[in-house]
């Protein structure tokens, strides 16, 4: 283990709801969510569900690690031959559970995301890979460098692999943030049959 890694806290199922909380607060100004919950009171009490799959399956088969015991921010990395999780496995680890308390409105309304960023996914990366599924900082938190100490123990722990690294963002701002730490642009699209934007990153291993 590399010594940026040893200097976060890896999270355990234990930590989960926490966790959720957190990327919760986060993505309230997220276009997905405000796609999906346009009502401010609605998006602030239900973002936090989203997350409790996305929490669930990386802990059980990636590494999820946060900046300290005090959650000011959390990053879900899904190692090669994990990446693509099927519809049915999502809806066993959480899936169903948010979908009772978010309400099938908000999942209908996210189907057609869905439906396009795991079949991009699979065709823009299709070799073995890391998937950064998710990393959110506390909005309190951000801008004081919890989010780079996040990427950056990763990213050398999967330079050290000789790996690439995907992953997707809805914000311009965002993807030039990546673009930072070597991503590269590989799809840009407004989503079908929504207004979102999407941005498909590639982060090419340094060390090839
Ligand atoms: C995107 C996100 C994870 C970045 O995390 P962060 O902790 O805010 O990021 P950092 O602090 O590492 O860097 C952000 C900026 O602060 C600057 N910064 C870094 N360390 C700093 C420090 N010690 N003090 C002040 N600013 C600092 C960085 O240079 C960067 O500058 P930039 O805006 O010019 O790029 C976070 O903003 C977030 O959770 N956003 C909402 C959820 C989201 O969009 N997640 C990503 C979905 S793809």
């Amino acid at each position: 283990m590399n010594d940026e890694l040893k200097n976060l806290f890896r999270l355990t199922k234990k930590h989960i709801k926490q966790a959720c909380k957190v990327s919760g607060r986060a993505f309230q100004d997220d276009p997905v969510t405000k796609y999906m919950f346009p009502d401010e009171i609605e998006r602030r009490e239900k973002v936090l569900y989203g997350f409790v799959a996305i929490y669930k399956y990386g802990i059980r088969n990636g590494e999820v690690y946060a900046t300290s015991e005090n959650l000011e921010g959390a990053a879900v990395w899904i190692p090669p031959k994990k990446v693509h999780q099927s519809m049915w496995s999502m809806l066993r680890n959480g899936g169903f559970h948010a979908m009772r308390k978010t309400g099938f409105k908000a999942m209908k309304k996210g189907m057609p995301i869905y439906k396009y960023i795991g079949p991009a996914h699979k065709r823009l990366a299709p070799f073995d890979h890391w998937y950064l599924q998710s990393i959110a900082v506390d909005p309190e938190e951000q801008g004081k460098g919890y989010g780079s100490s996040l990427l950056r123990a990763m990213i050398t722990k999967i330079d050290n692999e000789r790996l690439p690294i995907y992953l997707e963002t809805n914000t311009k701002k965002n993807m030039v943030y990546y673009q930072k730490f070597g991503f590269e642009v590989v799809e840009h699209v407004i989503i079908p049959k929504t207004e979102i934007p999407l941005w498909c990153m590639l982060r090419k291993s340094q060390k090839v």
